[in-house]
């Protein structure tokens, strides 16, 4: 899969794609990146890609001319003259206002036209909650743009002319959004087949695919099986046995998979009651993870 990204900061990038998994998965061609410069798309002398905002108030606004001619240099044309093909992934566009729809239900998908629109995804505080299933999604898709939004924000008519989605990685305010671009990218890449050494490691993460959907079982031993919107994943140790007095709990030196996958499942309702307590609503949780809930409810505060 493409990323594009449109941004004021090219340079922001750089230590990103030359350093950890990115860097293997570009080299090898697994994902592929594309760094555009906002400011090559202006015309003046100053090369202006900010301006103040109708109505007053703080801050300036990215304007829509640098970036509509960036998108246009990728064969981004806004949606209102934009020929109807196929929708990659409808789910993504759920609850999304457009002013023409991407996809015209009236037109037989086999005879709408080959080339399909990029995915056009605006970075901002505003936007959607990014998330584990969003991630998933975003990696299903062939060529995704990330327009970084700066200052106060981005005129809206390039959300209105040219995106597909909003999209905010968490309830705090950022300067850019670089930062988010980066996180997209990161969450995404790393489910793309072969980007991951281990193909099955992405899985049993916190917010790993629905149980349901589990059903390897690794070197033998029973996973603990973390759904999306599920469980927090549980602690991990690595020799030595003992450091700087604390010794690695028992259950993970014995080899004994039923009291390894007990001990496990325990350690993440317990993570999952302490840190996301909201997480433990709407996860699938046996008689016997209620009980254990119950029993450290009980427990005296350490
Ligand atoms: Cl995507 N952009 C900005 N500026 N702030 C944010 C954000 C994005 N997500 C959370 N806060």
């Amino acid at each position: 899969m493409r990323f594009e990204i449109l941004t004021i900061f090219p340079n922001f990038f750089s230590s990103f794609f030359e350093n950890g998994i990115l860097r293997r998965a570009l080299a090898e061609q697994l994902v592929e990146v594309g760094v555009h410069d906002l400011r090559t798309f202006t015309h003046d002398r100053h090369r202006t890609v900010d301006d103040r905002p109708f109505g007053g108030g703080e801050g300036m606004v990215l304007k829509p001319q640098p970036i509509a001619d960036a998108l246009a240099s990728l064969g981004v044309k806004p949606k209102a003259v934009q020929t109807p093909t196929t929708v990659e992934n409808p789910a993504l566009y759920q609850g999304m206002t457009s002013v023409v729809p991407n996809s015209d239900p009236k037109i037989d998908r086999a005879l709408a036209p080959a080339e399909t629109r990029p995915t056009v995804i605006i970075l901002s505080a505003q936007g959607r909650p990014f998330t584990q299933s969003l991630a998933r999604q975003i990696a299903a898709l062939d060529r995704v743009v990330l327009i970084c939004g700066r200052y106060e924000g981005v005129d809206e008519r390039i959300n209105q002319l040219y995106c597909d989605m909003e999209l905010s990685i968490g309830d705090y305010v950022l300067s850019g959004g670089e930062l988010a671009a980066a996180v997209v990218i990161d969450a995404a890449m790393r489910l793309l087949p072969g980007v991951l050494g281990n193909e099955a490691s992405s899985e049993f993460e916190s917010f790993g695919i629905p149980d349901a959907e589990i059903s390897t079982e690794v070197e033998g031993v029973p996973r603990s099986q973390h759904g999306a919107g599920g469980l927090l994943d549980y602690p991990h140790y690595t020799r030595p046995a003992e450091f700087a007095g604390l010794k690695v709990p028992e259950p993970l030196l014995n080899g004994d998979h039923q009291a390894i996958r007990r001990w496990r499942r325990e350690q993440q309702l317990r993570k999952t009651q302490a840190n996301r307590p909201d997480l433990l609503e709407n996860a699938t949780l046996s008689k016997e993870d209620r009980k254990l809930l119950d029993s450290f409810r009980n427990e005296p505060p350490t």
